[in-house]
């Protein structure tokens, strides 16, 4: 049986008090939407339909990677009900069970998700609800049963409209359901808006359901955190914990020491190998992968980076879009950016920034130094304050220099330029023209000293104040 999604997005998200749409708040680094639509595509379904409203064109803009992706719009936004209905267009003809997930709600499992759907179709109900017990049910929709726990479900009422003893009840409804195609919207249509908000409110097809004698499941999962909503900015910081705590703890359980989990932002996304150690307040993001038996030290932060074996990053080094080969040592307080390439033993020390320049094998630049836009061979010496003078006012150019080549200390070299491999530039020069494999290159001119100067000088300061 063919299986549809429909995720709800459309909502404005009024306790957020943000100007962004609220599914694209970031979760652990990710838009919470992003979170939902993995869920969806573990499903394989046939079609994915997003409901927008709120700020649709910057929800869509933010969307339109992914391919095959169908958009309706709910304008105005008059509860979850009227949401699915705007999505009847992109479903019309098709049968099967559809799912219905909500964009605020990122944590849900694709396990759960399957869960929901076998027990929807082998129950052959015409809707099924995923509920959860928990502690603290205030603002969610109650599920109330016929009879005691365990019988089945007669309704759902929305904190708001519920009695006092209905607000007593711990089991909730997920907002995620599966539903029968099958006459499916000319139900949701028969919803009314009697209630608190004057919305239509999806939950309100239990009852409907239940009055016809349709069948009704409910699937509850035994992790509440799993049906988390975010609905503020506490929610977001609450759900965003979840999710670290549970990307540290596998990582932990993999053989990685993590020194202070609490202070350890990693995203779902990054992967690290068995024995490397990261420090407290260390920042790990998007596709990052680290191997084995590396240390990086506080406040490191690495963005979409491909790290070796038996690297050591020291303190407060920003790495974003870089590639580190085995048994590099980087920092403290280096900048490497842009598809910069690092290959093995090689050695960056403070305040070194490397942009779009690969480092051979073994070279060393070990303080204050700018390379950008240059090919590095291996076993280089790159002395203290060289800088690659990259960009004259139009183009960025490239600097190539030859293996075994010793950049003498405040040198720059005004690209394009190449030195030559074993080369030698003096202190201080400034490097226009090639230099010859072997050579050596000054350019700084002859010291000149000026005997007595400072005396004399002192002289005439003393007549200025007199
Ligand atoms: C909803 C459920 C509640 C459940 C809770 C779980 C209703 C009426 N209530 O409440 O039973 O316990 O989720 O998290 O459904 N949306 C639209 N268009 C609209 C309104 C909402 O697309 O007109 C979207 C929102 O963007 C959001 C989702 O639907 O992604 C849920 O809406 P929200 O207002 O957050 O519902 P809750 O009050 O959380
Ligand atoms: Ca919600």
């Amino acid at each position: 049986m063919d299986t549809h999604v429909v995720i709800l997005a459309a909502g404005k998200g009024t306790r957020m008090k943000s100007a962004l749409p609220k599914v694209l708040h970031r979760v652990a680094g990710q838009p919470m939407i992003e979170h939902v639509l993995a869920q969806a595509a573990a499903l394989n379904p046939r079609s994915t339909t997003v409901v927008v409203g709120h700020e649709a064109d910057t929800l869509k803009t933010a969307l339109a990677s992914h391919q095959g992706l169908a958009f309706v719009v709910q304008e105005p936004q008059r509860g979850t009900a009227h949401a699915l209905l705007t999505a009847e267009s992109a479903l019309r003809g098709h049968t099967g069970t559809l799912v219905l997930l909500s964009g605020d709600v990122p944590l849900l499992s694709a396990a759960t998700l399957k869960r929901l759907v076998n027990r929807h179709s082998s129950a052959g109900a015409a809707a099924s609800v995923v509920t959860a017990v928990v502690e603290d049910p205030g603002g969610y929709g109650r599920i109330v049963r016929s009879g005691q726990p365990g019988e089945p479900i007669a309704r759902i009422v929305e904190d708001r409209d519920a009695t006092a003893s209905e607000r007593e009840v711990s089991e909730i409804n997920s907002g995620i359901y599966a539903f029968a195609l099958e006459g499916l919207f000319d139900a949701v249509r028969s919803i009314a808006a009697e209630n608190a908000q004057r919305e239509f409110y999806l939950p309100d097809l239990v009852a409907i359901y239940r009055q016809r004698g349709l069948g009704v499941e409910t699937v509850t999962v035994s992790n509440p955190d799993e049906i988390r909503g975010i609905n503020s900015r506490i929610e977001l910081a609450a759900v965003s914990r979840i999710v670290r705590d549970e990307k540290t703890a596998e990582l932990m359980a993999s053989g990685v020491t993590i020194e202070d989990p609490a202070t350890a932002y990693i995203d779902r996304g990054v992967s690290i190998g068995a024995d490397t150690i990261v420090h407290p307040g260390v920042s790990l993001e998007g596709f990052t992968t680290i191997g084995e038996g590396c240390e990086i030290h506080s406040g490191v932060r690495i963005v979409d980076s491909q790290i070796g074996d038996r690297v050591t990053v020291f303190n407060h080094s920003v790495i974003t879009n870089a590639r580190l080969a085995d048994d590099v040592r980087v920092g403290p307080f280096a900048h490497l950016r842009n598809e910069t390439d690092v290959r093995a033993h090689a050695r960056i020390g403070n305040f070194v920034e490397l942009k779009k320049t690969v480092l051979g094998a073994g070279s060393k630049s070990m303080h204050l130094a700018y390379l950008g836009d240059a090919t590095i061979g291996e076993k280089v010496n790159i002395g203290a304050g060289t800088i690659t003078c990259n960009y004259d006012g139009t183009t960025k150019n490239q600097t190539v220099i030859g293996d075994g080549a010793f950049i003498g200390s405040d040198t720059q070299l005004v690209a394009p330029v190449k030195v030559g491999k074993g080369a030698y530039i003096g202190s201080g020069s400034t490097i226009r023209e090639d230099v010859p494999s072997g050579a050596l290159a000054v350019s700084a001119g002859k010291q000149r000293n000026i005997e007595g100067w400072v005396a004399e000088k002192k002289g005439r300061g003393q007549r200025v104040r007199g």
